[in-house]
C-alpha cells in the first residue's frame, strides 16, 4: 500500500494576461504549497475505487474523478495492465482554488509511478499531467514555481518560507470555467520580480458569482497579525499567512461564522 499526500496548492499571484484561441487564458501565476490536504492510498489488487473524508459526499457520483482519469492516462502510457485499489482521503473543499481535483490527480501518477517504478521526474508523467489539467503539472512538481502559458509551464523558485497559513472557504463551490469566462479582458501587467506585490485578477470575476469572497477577505484582513490575504486560483477559498503559529491559532479560534477552514503551513 502506497500512501502519497495530495497538498493543496495555492496561487500567491494569479495574473491573467490574455485570452486564447483555443478558449484558454495566458496566465502568470506564483504557485504554492501548504503541508496539508487530500490523501491517497494505492495498491494493486482487485479494481476499487473508494472515497472517504469530510468532503466525500461532494464527490460522489463523479463518474469522471481526476483520480481514475490519471489512473487511467497512466496504464495506457506505461502499458499496465494491474488493477488498483484506491482511497481518497477527501479533506479539501470542491471547486475551492486549491487544486483539490489537481492535486489528486498528480498524487495518483506520483504513486503509480512509485508502485511500477518509473521515475518521478520522468518528462512522460509531466505530459500526462499537462493532459489532465492546467494545474495538474504544478501540483506534480509540488514545488514553488512561477507557471507560466496555463499554467503547466513552470519555473521553481524559492517560496517566501515555512510561514503558517491560514486557509478560509465560505461554502460556494466555484467553477473555474466561469470565472475565466467573466474576466473583463484587460491585461493588468507581467507578475514582476515580486509576486506577492502583484494581484489575482481572477477576484472580481468570483466575487461577481460568490459576492461572499469579499467578507472572507475582509475577515481575514482584520486579524491580527495576518500579513498577506489574497484569494487562490478561482476562489472562493482565501489565504492569509501569519507572523505566527499563535497569531494563525486565535485567527482560527476567532471563527464564527461556519466558514471551512484549515491551520497549515506553507511548504
Ligand atoms: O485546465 P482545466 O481543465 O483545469 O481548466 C478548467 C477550465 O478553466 C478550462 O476549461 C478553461 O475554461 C478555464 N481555464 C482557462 N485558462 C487557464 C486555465 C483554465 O481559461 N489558464
Amino acid at each position: 500500500m502506497i500512501l502519497e499526500p495530495a497538498p493543496a496548492k495555492l496561487n500567491l499571484a494569479l495574473h491573467v494576461r490574455r485570452r486564447r484561441a483555443d478558449g484558454y487564458h495566458d496566465i502568470e501565476t506564483l504557485f504554492a504549497f501548504v503541508t496539508d490536504g487530500d490523501e491517497l492510498r494505492v495498491a494493486t489488487g482487485v479494481a476499487r475505487f473508494a472515497i472517504s473524508g469530510p468532503f466525500a459526499l461532494a464527490l460522489a457520483g463523479e463518474g469522471s474523478n481526476l483520480v481514475l482519469k490519471a489512473e487511467r492516462a497512466f496504464a495506457k502510457e506505461f502499458g499496465i495492465d494491474a488493477a488498483h485499489r484506491i482511497e481518497l482521503v477527501k479533506r479539501l473543499p470542491i471547486a475551492s482554488g486549491i487544486g483539490g481535483g489537481s492535486a489528486d490527480a498528480a498524487a495518483t501518477l506520483r504513486a503509480l509511478a512509485r508502485l511500477h517504478g518509473v521515475a518521478i521526474d520522468d518528462p512522460r508523467l509531466f505530459a500526462l499531467a499537462d493532459t489532465l489539467g492546467s494545474d495538474v503539472p504544478a501540483c506534480l512538481l509540488g514545488h514553488t514555481a512561477i507557471g507560466l502559458g496555463r499554467g503547466e509551464q513552470l519555473r521553481p523558485v524559492a517560496g517566501p518560507g515555512h510561514l503558517p497559513v491560514l486557509l478560509v472557504n465560505p461554502g460556494v463551490p466555484v467553477s473555474t470555467a466561469d470565472v475565466f469566462r467573466r474576466w473583463d479582458g484587460v491585461d493588468r501587467g507581467p507578475i514582476g520580480d515580486d509576486p506577492l506585490a502583484g494581484r489575482n485578477d481572477l477576484e472580481a470575476p468570483a466575487r461577481e458569482i460568490a459576492p461572499v469572497i469579499g467578507d472572507v477577505l475582509d475577515w481575514l484582513r482584520a486579524q491580527p497579525g495576518a500579513s498577506f490575504v489574497r484569494m487562490s486560483g478561482s476562489g472562493a477559498t482565501c489565504f492569509a499567512l501569519f507572523d505566527s503559529v499563535e497569531a494563525r491559532a486565535a485567527a482560527a479560534r476567532a471563527m464564527h461564522r461556519g466558514w471551512w477552514h484549515l491551520e497549515t503551513m506553507l511548504a
